[in-house]
């Protein structure tokens, strides 16, 4: 796409026609969704089309790729804080179906939490619509360098330059979180359609590596190569390095 609003828009209607094909036939819609800054123009306008448009969330059950560990769900830098403001409190979601990973679980309570996490997912019949940002170093949710095709969802410890990205909203490095709760790889491979959106030149050397170069754990979002309905959403600059 010529620019990343063009190409928000575009998947928001892909997200819209999806919704109201469920809806028509009296099926829930199961969205996974990410965070970050890539995915915030592709909220904006799904807000739009429920305002506007009388697009309805009702039969939505969505999951969340990750939230950091620990977190508060009411800190200004939660994954829960972050969906609320720009997606939830404005689309007439059911909170009991907007799900993000739970911050404040104690260490014993993770590994149950995770199997359950995936179960939900299971029992829905798995993620219709899968939305990825990608990080610079390749990882999807927080399934960094070096994670296995069929991670699980699981603690992760999150990479250097992983804290880098985030510090500053953490207001420094120290303050910013090592750890993570994140969707396995496996549960976004079986999503049954995957869209990774990427915009701006500093994602360019990492979309080239994931699209063209070969499929290795070093670079989780090239495992999406042997996805069947995978699509990557790229602005002009984010793909300016591919052949
Ligand atoms: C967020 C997530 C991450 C981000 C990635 C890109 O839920 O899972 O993988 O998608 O770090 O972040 P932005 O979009 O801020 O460049």
């Amino acid at each position: 796409f010529e620019n990343s609003g063009e190409a928000s828009k575009a998947v928001a209607q892909e997200i819209a026609a999806l919704i109201q094909s469920k809806q028509k036939n009296n099926q829930p819609c199961i969205l996974g969704l990410a965070t970050g800054s890539s995915p915030k123009g592709l909220y904006a306008e799904l807000v739009r089309l429920h305002k506007e448009e009388g697009l309805s969330f009702k039969n939505v059950i969505s999951f969340n790729l990750d939230e950091y560990y620990p977190m508060e769900p009411n800190s200004i830098n939660s994954y829960v804080r972050f969906m609320k403001e720009l997606l939830f409190d404005h689309v007439d979601i059911l909170p009991e179906n907007a799900h993000v990973p739970d911050g404040l679980l104690t260490k014993e309570q993770i590994a149950d939490y995770c199997a359950d996490y995936e179960a939900k997912i299971e029992s829905l019949g798995g993620i219709d619509l899968q939305i990825l940002g990608i990080g610079g170093n390749g990882h999807i949710g927080f399934n960094e360098s070096g994670s296995l095709q069929n991670s699980k969802t699981r603690l992760v410890a999150l990479d250097h330059i992983t804290r880098v990205a985030a510090s500053k909203d953490f207001s420094g490095l120290s303050n910013t979180p090592r750890t993570a709760i994140t969707l396995g790889v496996k549960k976004i491979m079986e999503a049954k359609q995957v869209i990774l959106m990427a915009w701006g030149e500093g994602k360019s050397n990492v979309i080239k590596k994931s699209v063209e170069d070969e499929v290795t754990n070093q670079i989780p979002a090239s495992f999406l190569q042997e996805h069947d309905n995978a699509v990557f959403v790229l602005d002009k600059e984010a793909s300016s390095k591919l052949t």
